[in-house]
Parts: structure tokens; C-alpha cells; sequence
């Protein structure tokens, strides 16, 4: 049982994938995300996506000609999606290991799910290694809930006030509203967010 296995080891979330235990997965690229996305003029920009899971967006930057783009997971089963959907997605930019590891420098940081997976305690590592992940004043985009959640997470959800505490250190806090073109069991419960890296 995944559940024996602590959420903070990547034998946590390999089992879930073995197991299909993945209610998070909505099984295509996410719309605000993509919506985002098809804006984007330069090709060329190194993109990651932490947490990436089964990488819906990835595939549809690989083939809308974004050629940096890194994902970073440390269930290897996640990738299974991603390699079989894009065979030519570069291996070397499929990044199995913790992200609190990596290192370089990217333009943009796509969040989905990720940021909500990690024990609350981890938050402010997280918005610090983003920040030092990023080029001055390079992009953390993407999706966090809007809502806290009853249950034990993971997920772990949060607000918009604590969001800004926690980010604010790190980034200029550019949009951080309600999501409108979420999909439909999200509308209303997300955030779409853009925030611009403070030079680290
Ligand atoms: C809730 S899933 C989200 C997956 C994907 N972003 C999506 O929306 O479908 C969280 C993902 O983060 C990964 N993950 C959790 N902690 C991690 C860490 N420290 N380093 C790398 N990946 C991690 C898990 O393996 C899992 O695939």
C-alpha cells in the first residue's frame, strides 16, 4: 500500500502510479496551463515542469516546437506516458530525480500539482528553490488550489493571503486570481499565478 509509504519518498508516488492511484491525473494538458502556453513567442526558452507526472503540457510543447523543455519526476513510472506519446522527447531532459536536487537555470516554471503535493513544512524550500532555479526575474507560472482541504493531504491546499507570504520573499507576485477556464470539477477551486523571480 502506497499509503505505508511516507508522501515525502519517490516510493510513495512510484506505487500510486503502479497502482493507477492517481485522482490527480485529469488525463490531458490542463487548459490555463495551455491557454498560457499558446501565448508564448520564444521557442527557445528553457521551460521545466517540476513534478511533472505524466506531462500532458510536455507533449504539447514538444510538439508545438518548444525544444527545452525539461521535465523533472522521481516516480520513474510517470515518464511511461511521456516516452511512449513524444518517442522523440530528449531522454536527457526527463529529469528522474528529486527536485530539491536539480540544479541549472530555466526562463519559465510551470506549477500543477506539484507545489499541493509537498508536506506544507516544505513550502518555503520550495519557493526558494524555485527562485534559485530560475533566471533573474524568470517565470513561476502556473496553478495552485484556492481552497484548504479537510482531509489529510496530500493534496494540501492553501490561500491566496498565505501564498503571498510565503512567495513574496522570492517573487514579484505579478497575477494571482481564480482560474476562469479551469476545467470543470476545478472551476473556482484554483489560482491561476505569475510571478516574477527577484534576482536570487
Ligand atoms: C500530485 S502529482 C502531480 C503530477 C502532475 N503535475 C499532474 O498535475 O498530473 C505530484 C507529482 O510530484 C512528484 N514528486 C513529489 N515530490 C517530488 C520531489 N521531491 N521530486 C520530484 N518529484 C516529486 C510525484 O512523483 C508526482 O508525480
Amino acid at each position: 500500500m502506497s499509503q505505508d509509504r511516507p508522501v515525502t519518498t519517490a516510493d510513495y508516488w512510484e506505487k500510486r502510479y503502479q497502482d493507477q492511484d492517481t485522482p490527480w491525473d485529469i488525463g490531458y494538458a490542463s487548459p490555463p496551463l495551455i491557454h498560457y502556453l499558446e501565448k508564448l513567442k520564444e521557442r527557445g526558452q528553457r521551460i521545466l515542469l517540476p513534478g511533472a507526472g505524466r506531462a500532458y503540457e510536455a507533449v504539447w510543447l514538444h510538439e508545438n516546437g518548444f525544444p527545452n523543455v525539461f521535465v523533472c519526476d522521481w516516480a520513474p513510472s510517470a515518464f511511461e506516458r511521456l516516452k511512449d506519446k513524444a518517442p522523440s522527447f530528449p531522454e536527457s531532459q526527463m529529469l528522474v530525480s528529486d527536485f530539491f536536487g536539480l540544479e541549472g537555470r530555466f526562463d519559465l516554471i510551470l506549477e500543477q500539482t506539484f507545489f499541493s503535493a509537498l508536506p506544507p513544512e516544505k513550502r518555503p524550500a520550495y519557493a526558494k528553490k524555485v527562485q534559485s532555479l530560475l533566471q533573474p526575474h524568470g517565470w513561476l507560472v502556473g496553478l495552485l488550489f484556492a481552497h484548504t482541504f479537510d482531509h489529510q493531504g496530500p493534496p494540501y491546499g492553501g490561500t491566496a493571503a498565505g501564498y503571498e507570504a510565503l512567495f513574496r520573499p522570492y517573487f514579484e507576485i505579478v497575477t494571482l486570481r481564480v482560474a476562469d477556464d479551469s476545467i470543470a470539477p476545478r472551476a473556482g477551486r484554483e489560482l491561476f499565478i505569475e510571478m516574477r523571480a527577484l534576482p536570487s
